[in-house]
């Protein structure tokens, strides 16, 4: 693991660091005391994610049954079997690459472009702190909330959302919330969907929450979704772009993606496989199943080590080809593959292409940790662009 990212991951969450180092020493599959199943192989950790019948995301171990502890049995109930697919199927062609697309350049377009332009003019740019305005945008596009032209709103709707995250910080031993969690954590949803009741009636049909309307979903059920799109997709999506920013200065190889353009997906790619902002996804048991000939017995739980299993192909590297055996594991795999990869793809790239658009190399100026975080991130990542020769 490169310093960088080591020290970004043990002042951001120690707990991880100390789990990711403690892993070396554990095989492809391991029982640990008091955490469940270790899994660190990429084809297992697929093979995991891809049993439904013996692995569910609702039980005690898997991140469903957080959200159900927080918007009720309706809410769990979205997470598995068929009213799973319903809702995967009407939201599927809003994240499609072409609609990713759109949503990312109508959300944030403009911004990345004043970005270039803040670099060019020979600005330091402080790139973690605009990924978490752009985040804030992207949230507020997708759920069709109005917050004006100002940052503020944004900053606060990301804040929101990673406050909400770092409650599940200390739940790797059991996903049983303690009543003072839930309690705050609806005080915190409760503020971040205070505008969609109104966006929820009046919303059109090509947005998340029209579309929770012509499903017949509750506001209630509607406001838990929103609060889940609000976590899932900001601060991982701000962890991968700022961590990719500073992986492909900090290992020397921006010089290469400057000579060869044609290397950004490979970037894009490295960068989200190196810095794997999901580092681990739970599952719960949900009936034994037998895993490279061990017994794995219903009601225990499993921890896939995704950080583990996709670091094991190697450093980042902007010429390395595809990983077959990773495909896109930092997405996860299965029913619940993240249904924002195109987009969260598509604004890292955006940001590489705002930091690189003179062809000059940008280099890092400063650099400080988010500390106390469910995702390791930074709070703040300065960048400037070399003089031109
Ligand atoms: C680099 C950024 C991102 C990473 C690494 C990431 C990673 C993941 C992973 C690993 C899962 C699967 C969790 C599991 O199986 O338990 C997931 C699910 C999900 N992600 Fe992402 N995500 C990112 C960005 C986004 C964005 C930008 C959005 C929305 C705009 C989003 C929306 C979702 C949703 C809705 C799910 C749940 C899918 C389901 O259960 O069917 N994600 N994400």
């Amino acid at each position: 693991m490169n310093r960088y990212e080591a020290r970004l991951l043990r002042q951001g969450n120690p707990w991880l660091y100390a789990l990711l180092r403690g892993s070396r020493l554990t095989g492809r599959l391991t029982r640990v005391p008091r955490l469940g199943w270790l899994v660190t192989d990429p084809v297992l950790a697929r093979r995991v994610l891809n049993d439904h019948g013996g692995f569910t995301m609702a039980g005690e171990g898997g991140v469903g049954h957080m959200w159900s502890q927080l918007f009720g049995a309706e809410m769990a109930g979205l997470f598995d079997g068929t009213e799973h697919t319903r809702v995967r199927t009407a939201a599927r062609d809003l994240f499609t690459e072409q609609a990713a697309a759109e949503l990312v350049e109508r959300a944030q377009g403009e911004h990345y472009r004043r970005l270039a332009e803040r670099l060019r003019e020979g600005e330091t740019v402080d790139v973690a702190a605009a990924t978490r305005v752009l985040a804030g945008r992207l949230v507020a596009d997708l759920l069709g909330l109005r917050l004006g032209p100002d940052a503020a709103p944004y900053e606060n709707l990301f804040s929101l959302g990673e406050r909400l995250a770092a409650l599940a910080l200390g739940t790797t031993s059991s996903t049983d919330l303690p009543e003072e969690k839930i309690a705050a954590a609806s005080r915190i949803a409760a503020e971040l969907t205070r505008a969609v009741p109104e966006a929820y009636a009046a919303a059109g049909q090509d947005t998340i929450l029209g579309r929770c309307r012509e499903l017949g979903f509750s506001l209630d059920l509607t406001r838990g979704l929103a609060t889940l799109l609000a976590v899932a997709g900001t601060e991982t999506g701000a962890s991968g772009t700022s961590r990719t920013v500073a992986l492909l200065h900090d290992t020397g190889q921006l010089g290469t993606l400057l000579a060869r353009p044609d290397l950004m997906p490979n970037a894009v790619r490295e960068g989200l496989r190196v810095a794997t902002p999901a580092p681990l996804i739970g599952r719960h048991v949900a009936k034994d199943v037998t895993v490279e000939g061990r017994l794995i017995r219903e009601g225990e739980r499993v921890i896939v080590l995704t950080h583990r299993a996709n670091n094991d192909a190697g450093a980042f590297d902007v010429t390395r080809e595809y990983v077959a055996e990773n495909r896109q594991l930092w997405f996860g795999a299965g029913r619940h593959l993240c249904l924002g990869a195109a987009v969260a793809r598509t604004q890292v790239t955006r940001m590489l292409q705002a930091l690189t658009e003179t062809g000059r190399p940008y280099r890092v100026v400063s650099r400080r940790a988010a500390r106390g975080v469910l995702v390791p991130t930074y709070h703040s990542l300065k960048v400037s662009l070399d003089a031109p020769n």
